[in-house]
């Protein structure tokens, strides 16, 4: 096996070989610290004048912040700290060393500066925890689906059609065909597949041509989408908070190295295990309205609405049944009050917010129909969708996580945009 900086540790008092970059360094004349990352971890290199060569002793000296190289050395346990490993080193091979001051250094740097150079600032600690916790969420993702019986369904990105509103629409020529639309979720999609496998996810970049300015919006994102027959609006539900369950429980599982760098909290991470809270939109609004929101009983729940409720609470809070108007024209209305839809955002505690959007799906073809025309959208381009309801239609329900969201608010940060390796927002487009 490889060495590489994760498993020193079975390395410990015997010769290693690492390939990575310089981080950083301290010291001079008769000792180096070199602090080494490879991808998988950060460690320390000392290099000793009385253990190492002249020629080696020279390299060290003059290696610069982001050089590649390869040394090699015997691993030792570091003196004082538990888990910690360095190396010892006696030998170094410049791979290649930068002539030019790498632009990122430890002082404070704009956070447009540190975006203009997102390539080279997903090197720093911080960005390489948020990108492992990211890919921690991915795999829990796929873990659960495969042991709870959903397969993996690939929704198309160019689309005909709007899947959430037609205001935030990315429209592109397509030959002949006139319009096509990046896909804003591959919902529809992944509802056609499961009259095919049952239950089944998607998980893709997703595109929403909003003007939000908020610390919670892209216009580019990852959405996990999944859908399931004979499922209804509670067992939607359930399924959404053994999820997140899971989520969290691996992330806390193989991160906490990367919570620690990112300093963030896990005491409320633990608390997060099912059953969460449940709302309805009535009972949030007067709820909010008693906390000073001038929400309205059929109002959408603003930005700053979500983060007060959220606060409050240390789990998750779905809030159901929302007003029909304002949610998209699939959800199904709840038979006891047909202004209402069978519907739950799941907003994460800590201020954070929606992190899933989900329903109960309208089933009955006559309708759906109406749905799509009261919305003014173009029937003949819901044919297909409408094709659903006439042939072995079935209750179903399902529900979408943004992936970003998600990864800001498990690793706490305070801004989405750190969250995807690059960023798309309307402001930024590069690198
Ligand atoms: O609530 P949304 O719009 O729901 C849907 O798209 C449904 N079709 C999903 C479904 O039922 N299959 O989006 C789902 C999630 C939101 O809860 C949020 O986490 C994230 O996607 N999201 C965004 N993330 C980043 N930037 C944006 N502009 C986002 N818009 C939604
Ligand atoms: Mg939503």
């Amino acid at each position: 096996m490889k060495t590489t900086i994760s498993n020193l540790s079975e390395h410990v008092g015997k010769e290693a070989t690492v390939q990575g970059w310089m981080f950083n360094k301290r010291g001079s004349g008769k000792i180096f610290f070199l602090q080494l990352r490879d991808g998988s971890g950060i460690a320390q290199g000392v290099v000793e004048a009385s253990q190492v060569s002249a020629e080696v002793l020279e390299k060290a000296e003059k290696l610069t912040m982001e050089s590649s190289l390869k040394v090699t050395g015997t691993v030792t346990r570091h003196p004082k700290l538990e888990n910690v490993y360095e190396m010892q080193i006696k030998d170094i091979d410049i791979i290649h060393l930068n002539t030019e001051e790498y632009p990122i250094s430890k002082k404070d740097h704009g956070i447009d500066f540190l975006l203009d150079n997102r390539h080279l600032w997903l090197r720093s600690s911080k960005q390489w925890a948020i990108q492992r916790v990211r890919n921690t969420i991915i795999n829990a993702t796929y873990e659960y689906f495969n042991k709870t019986g959903f397969i993996k369904i690939d929704a198309p990105i160019l689309t005909p059609n709007a899947c959430e509103g037609t205001t935030e629409l990315f429209e592109i020529d397509y030959f002949e065909n006139g319009k096509a639309y990046l896909s804003q979720s591959g919902q529809l999609y992944i509802e056609a597949a499961i009259f095919s496998v049952g239950r089944c996810f998607d998980f893709g970049p997703v595109f929403r041509a909003e003007k939000s300015k908020t610390r919670r919006h892209l216009t580019e994102f990852w959405m996990m989408d999944a859908e399931a027959a004979f499922v209804e609006h509670e067992e939607n539900m359930k399924i959404q908070e053994q999820l997140i369950s899971h989520i969290v429980e691996k992330v806390l599982e193989n991160n906490l190295p990367e919570l620690a760098i990112l300093e963030r909290d896990i005491e409320p991470l633990k608390k997060i295990v099912p059953p969460f809270i449940r709302k309805t939109h009535a009972e949030v609004v007067h709820e909010l309205r008693e906390m000073g929101s001038d929400i309205q009983e059929n109002h959408d729940l603003g930005a700053d609405d979500e983060t007060i409720l959220t606060k409050k609470y240390d789990k998750p809070i779905f809030v159901e049944k929302y007003p029909a108007e304002v949610k998209a024209f699939y959800m199904k209305r709840d038979p006891a009050d047909q202004s209402r839809v069978l519907c739950a955002d799941l907003l994460a505690p800590e201020g954070y917010g929606e992190i899933i959007g989900g329903s109960q799906r309208e089933d009955d073809y006559d309708t759906l129909l109406d749905r799509i025309k009261k919305h003014n959208l173009p029937v003949s381009a819901f044919q297909w969708y409408l094709d659903l309801r006439k042939y072995g239609s079935v209750p179903h329900s399902g529900f979408g996580y943004g992936l970003e969201r998600l990864t800001t608010w498990i690793c706490g940060l305070e801004h989405i945009r750190a969250s995807i390796p690059f960023p798309r927002t309307i402001y930024r487009l590069t690198p």
